[in-house]
């Protein structure tokens, strides 16, 4: 049997076939490579010396993805495949609707044709809103997020629970993801972004590289301890064997049918100034940096409550910020023009 991995070629998408390859799982990417290159996945099969089965697709196109389903054996999916620039979505939002909701929606319809129920959707911190306080626990009533990115997320979480309410088989885990940053420790792998980085550390690690001339730091005012913004980041590497603990979980849950939510995280929040800091320390590089005005849409400071995610899928994020942030640069100095 085998998994389904949508998106598969994209930043958290190698990382986790990665890991999932490591841990003998037998997996089919699945991408339309709008966001990616299929050197990621060569360089997958060069650090695990496994092949990696690959099919070139958009989740929107029913036939192709029958395809899949009808040559080979699938037993679950993990859907990575979504448009994620939060700025972009407000330009384009009928586009990321399209992607990322009607394209999940065309997923589930096609797993149900085939009788698989498994399901984990990469799903986000942005769906506890702008009302939740932090830190944020799974509990929590999802808020309104300000952008499409963060609505298509909400809405996708909404089908699954509606979904499961009408087939009793489906068995759907969430996974909402803080802040991922960081590479692979070969600096084989990591994020390749397209033109000017949306993101801190890709936009932090290009400075340093020399790419970019100085950071911006939205935001000196903020009420946080040192006036900017705090996130929970965590290790790609730990994102991606949450992916494993996931699936390890549903395969112990047998009778388990309905919808779970983790959020996968450290449990700490951590400001702009200190990540400049803790990658300074870490890489010996010097980054120049100046403070900017607020970037819109930004909150001011959450991090996860990682308890469930601990106790349940037996999942702890394990590598410390300054790992998250020697791989960063060690993937950026390999790689300064990424994939290409
Ligand atoms: P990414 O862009 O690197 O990966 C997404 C992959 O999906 C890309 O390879 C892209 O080519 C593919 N794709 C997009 N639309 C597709 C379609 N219609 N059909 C087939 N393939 C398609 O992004 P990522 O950072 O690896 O994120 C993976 C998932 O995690 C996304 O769903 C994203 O929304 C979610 N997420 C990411 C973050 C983050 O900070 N990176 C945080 C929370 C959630
Ligand atoms: C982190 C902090 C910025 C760039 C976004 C999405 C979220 C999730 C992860 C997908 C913030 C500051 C950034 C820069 C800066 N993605 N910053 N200068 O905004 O927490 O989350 O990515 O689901 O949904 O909203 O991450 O890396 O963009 O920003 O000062 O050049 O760094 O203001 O405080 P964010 P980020």
């Amino acid at each position: 049997m085998k998994v389904l991995v949508t998106g598969g070629a994209g930043y958290i998408g190698s990382h986790t076939v990665l890991s999932l390859l490591d841990n003998n799982v037998q997996v089919v990417v699945f991408d339309n490579l709008v966001n990616s290159s299929i050197e990621s996945l060569k360089r997958v099969e060069q650090l695990t010396g496994k092949t990696v089965e690959f099919v070139a697709g958009d989740i929107r196109d029913t036939a192709v993805l029958d395809r899949v389903f009808q040559q080979h054996k699938i037993s679950s999916v993990i859907h990575f495949a979504a448009l994620k620039a939060v700025g972009e979505s407000s330009e384009i939002p009928l586009q990321y609707y399209q992607n990322n909701v009607y394209g999940a929606v065309n997923l589930l319809e096609v797993m149900a044709k085939y009788q698989v129920h498994d399901f984990i959707f990469s799903s986000s911190a942005t769906v506890y809103g702008e009302d939740n306080d932090v830190p944020y626990v799974e509990t929590m009533k999802l808020g309104s997020p300000s952008s499409p990115y963060g609505a298509s997320k909400v809405m996708v979480e909404r089908i699954m629970a509606d979904y499961a309410l009408a087939d009793v088989k489906f068995r759907g885990v969430s996974l909402r993801y803080f802040n991922p940053v960081g590479a692979h420790e070969s600096g084989e792998i990591g994020e390749d972004p397209t033109g000017i980085p949306n993101n801190l550390l890709p936009y932090l690690a290009q400075v340093a590289v020399g790419k970019r001339e100085k950071l911006n730091i939205f935001g000196d005012d903020y009420p946080t301890k040192d006036g900017s913004c705090e996130r929970d980041y965590l290790h790609v590497m730990d994102l991606a064997e949450g992916h494993v603990c996931a699936l390890n979980w549903l395969h112990a849950n047998a009778h388990f049918t309905g919808v779970e939510a983790f959020n996968l995280g450290t449990g700490c929040g951590t400001s702009v100034f200190a990540i400049v800091k803790a990658f300074e320390q870490a890489t010996l590089k010097n980054i120049a940096f100046d403070v900017a005005p607020r970037r819109l849409g930004d909150l001011p400071a959450f991090w996860a409550n990682a308890s469930k995610a601990n106790t349940e899928l037996h999942w702890h994020a394990k590598r410390d910020l300054a790992q998250m942030m020697r791989d960063t640069w060690h993937w950026q100095s390999k790689n300064p023009d990424g994939y290409k």
